[in-house]
């Protein structure tokens, strides 16, 4: 059913955008919509725009009348987003506004991507209809995000995650943190106080598949079934690649300020989104255990030195 079906990714140059090009593969016919010129040709076929440029989506959106909008653009760095509070907004408010216009506009099903980092952290295990509290620019601002995108189009399934995998610059995610650290012998630190429900990528990218399918709309939580704590995926990481766990050291995460945070939990449930699909989502082992199967023919496809943001090059 889905097989006729065109799937429009924003972001597609991201961590997540380029996942979504390689799991829509053969599935159905994908466009890719990247801000940079550079198009991956995992890809059937590319177009460029800016998100904060309404007119732009919207003459895209109607000349390709893509089914689907993938939307994963966004300034996803909280580091950036905190130094640049005013173009988070523009991208992350504004910019997912104008998607949700330009897809309501061509009658087009929306999945838009956000993020635990609307909630605190003070509580976990959070479910769609809890109090949000967003700790940082990025959740602010994501957080106006998925209000805009419901206000705009209340047909939209905006979908509140937390993932790892393998990345575009190679760095970008927990996993392969501790992947390429440990693998150089490296010693690290090891959250045991931060604790998320982190779903591997290419599991997120099934169930969104899956969800497609079902017209949902309104808030959902896909992540995996469980939360535990960054220290413990890491201990988890070097056990299924066979690495030296002594490498990590279990490290307290600190304020901006250096002194001593809380346990912040930013785990999520999921037992809607579970009811909806009718089966568990995969726990972070399990996810870790796929990633590791998965490396030898995603990672050179989702790999794109050429393409490694302007921002990731700083760090
Ligand atoms: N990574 C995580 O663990 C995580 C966790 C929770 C939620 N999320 C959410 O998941 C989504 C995808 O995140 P990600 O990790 O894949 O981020 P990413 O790797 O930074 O990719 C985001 C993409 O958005 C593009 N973009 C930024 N501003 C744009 C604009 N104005 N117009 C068009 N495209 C623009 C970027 O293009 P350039 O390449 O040109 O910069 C980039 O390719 C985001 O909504 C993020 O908030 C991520």
């Amino acid at each position: 059913m889905n097989s006729t079906k065109t799937w429009l990714v924003t972001g597609a140059n991201g961590f997540l955008g380029m996942n979504a090009g390689v799991f829509l593969s053969g599935k159905v016919q994908t466009i890719s919509a990247t801000r940079a010129p550079h198009r991956s040709p995992i890809f059937d076929t590319h177009v460029q725009f800016d998100i904060q440029d309404l007119s732009s989506v919207r003459s895209t959106f109607s000349s390709l009348n893509p089914d689907v909008v993938l939307n994963t653009a966004a300034l996803a760095s909280h580091q950036h987003c905190e130094e640049n509070p005013e173009l988070a907004h523009e991208v992350n408010a504004i910019g997912a506004k104008n998607v949700a216009i330009a897809a309501r506009e061509i009658g087009a099903q929306l999945l838009h991507i956000s993020t635990d980092a609307v909630f605190d952290g003070k509580s976990g295990n959070y479910r769609e209809a809890d109090a949000t509290s967003p700790f940082s620019v990025y959740g602010q601002t994501k957080l106006a995000g998925e209000q805009a995108v419901l206000a705009a189009l209340p047909s939209a399934l905006v979908v509140r995650t937390n993932f790892f995998g393998w990345s575009p610059s190679g760095t970008r995610s927990i996993l392969e943190f501790f992947v390429n650290s440990l693998t150089q012998g490296k010693r690290v630190d090891g959250y045991s106080n931060y604790f998320v429900s982190s779903i591997y990528a290419q599991d997120l990218l099934q169930a969104l598949f899956e969800l497609s399918d079902f017209q949902h709309s309104g808030l959902l939580h896909v992540a995996s079934s469980d939360s535990i704590s960054k220290y413990d995926f890491g201990v988890a990481v070097a056990r299924q690649w066979g690495l030296d766990s002594q490498l990590i050291q279990a490290a307290r995460a600190l304020h901006h300020d250096g002194t001593d945070s809380h346990t912040r939990d930013l785990s999520l449930n999921t037992d809607k989104t579970m009811e909806l699909l009718g089966r568990k989502l995969p726990t972070q082992l399990e996810g870790i255990t796929r990633a590791k199967m998965d490396l030898p023919d995603l990672r050179p496809k989702v790999l794109n030195t050429e393409n490694v943001s302007d921002w990731e090059k700083r760090d």
